[in-house]
């Protein structure tokens, strides 16, 4: 079976497709990690993280080497201490791998999880199991990349504002591609990988604290050595004061390239750089809709980074990625257990943009038929069009 095309799109909810000029831009030998041009670098780019969230000085990005579960064990572990009470929210996978993480440390757990896959738990749910006991922490995924779910942060946090209670926000899947205004949102401590919307090679967890985070630092926690944040807060700090000191080696080509990253997006600019993919998102599913394809997220959480998609009867999963392989196009399979096969999943996120879609719609049309599903060729494109003439 031959590959028809030469040029690929990386349509997987991660890692995403990479910018030449992000790729150039970490094409750097002999700069050392405390040397004056790789401070001015690191410190830009963590100015540069403030402003993706509209924060202010006040609010520390922290920048680790290691992909975005390096992120969550740290965000998990630096605000408990033995016996404390977390409450983790589940919409999926990923909610799911924050209790794992936390199951190998000395906290109590309580697990809420959705009623059924596409769905997401309730914030009342979740607000009156706050009232009935003292959490030290809330973890909650902003954006499920298993499910394409997204949860309502922002009602959380108005609760969480005014409480002991630290909200953490997993956003692997969304900063970048989902707006967050960090502060109104009141989050307390949010986490991403470099490889999802912000289109930079996997390898970097960018981590956002709040000031009551920050506080709480100072605590007894159960971090382990190389993710002690209290530690890189301040190495952060003293990068950004021009005199950096070392606690471990920073991942300095990799900092370089999400330096070109954000640089891109800030040039796009950055309102109109979220609003493309929600522009992304609308298009593709009512391109989607035309085909008769189900989405797995309910209506009211669906995601504007990444889709899951049920596939109809008697197509199966691996041949239809096959085939779309052949045509250039990567989409991933599904991870939930028990559906791994009945569903698949198209990232739109990051240095994608609305050519794209247009492609990756084109050739599940044309798999699809080819795999004998009742179809006629080009609806999807009628529905991406129509939403496009109405959306811009
Ligand atoms: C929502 C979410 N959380 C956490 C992770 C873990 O990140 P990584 O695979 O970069 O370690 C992922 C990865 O896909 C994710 O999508």
């Amino acid at each position: 079976m031959g590959v028809l095309m030469d040029r690929k799109i990386l349509a997987i909810p991660g890692p995403t497709i990479l910018d030449l000029d992000v790729l150039r831009a970490m094409l750097v030998s002999d700069v050392g990690h405390m040397s004056v041009e790789f401070t001015g670098i690191f410190s830009e780019t963590l100015r540069l993280l403030r402003r993706l969230l509209y924060v202010d000085d006040d609010y520390q990005p922290i920048i680790l080497a290691g992909s975005g579960t390096v992120g969550m064990e740290a965000s998990l572990t630096n605000f408990v201490s033995k016996n404390d009470k977390v409450l983790v929210v589940s919409n999926g996978y990923f909610g799911d791998l924050a209790e794992k993480i936390l199951s190998r440390y000395p906290v109590n757990i309580n697990k809420l999880s959705s009623r059924e896959p596409g769905d997401r738990v309730d914030n009342e749910t979740i607000l009156s199991r706050l009232e009935e006991d003292k959490y030290s922490a809330l973890i909650v995924t902003h954006v499920d990349t298993s499910t394409g779910v997204k949860h309502d942060i922002s009602e959380l946090g108005k609760y969480t504002k005014d409480q002991d209670t630290l909200l953490i926000v997993d956003g692997v899947c969304s900063v970048g591609g989902e707006k967050i205004n960090m502060k109104e949102a009141g989050i307390d401590v949010l986490f991403t990988g470099s490889q999802k919307a912000l289109s930079t090679p996997v390898g970097l967890s960018i981590i956002w604290l709040s000031p009551k985070a920050m506080d709480r630092l100072k605590m007894n926690n159960l971090s382990p050595h190389y993710m002690d944040l209290g530690e890189w807060l301040k190495i952060m700090r003293s990068y950004e004061e021009g005199a950096p000191k070392y606690y471990a080696t920073p991942a300095v080509n990799l900092i370089y390239a999400l330096n070109g990253a954000l640089r891109k997006i800030f040039e796009y600019g950055l309102d109109k750089w979220f609003n493309k993919h929600v522009l992304m998102a609308g298009s593709f599913r009512a391109g989607l809709q035309e085909v008769g394809l189900e989405l797995m997220a309910k209506d009211y959480c669906r995601a504007n980074t990444v889709s899951a998609i049920y596939l109809p009867e008697n197509i199966e999963s691996k041949r239809f990625r096959d085939e779309l392989y052949r045509m250039g196009i990567v989409v991933a399979g599904g991870i939930l257990k028990g559906l791994r096969d009945k569903y698949f999943r198209v990232g739109h996120m990051g240095m994608m943009n609305l050519n794209d879609i247009v492609a990756i719609l084109a050739a599940m049309e044309r798999v699809l038929y080819s795999l004998g599903y009742d179809i006629e060729l080009g609806s999807s494109l009628r529905g991406f069009q129509e939403y496009l003439t109405e959306h811009i």
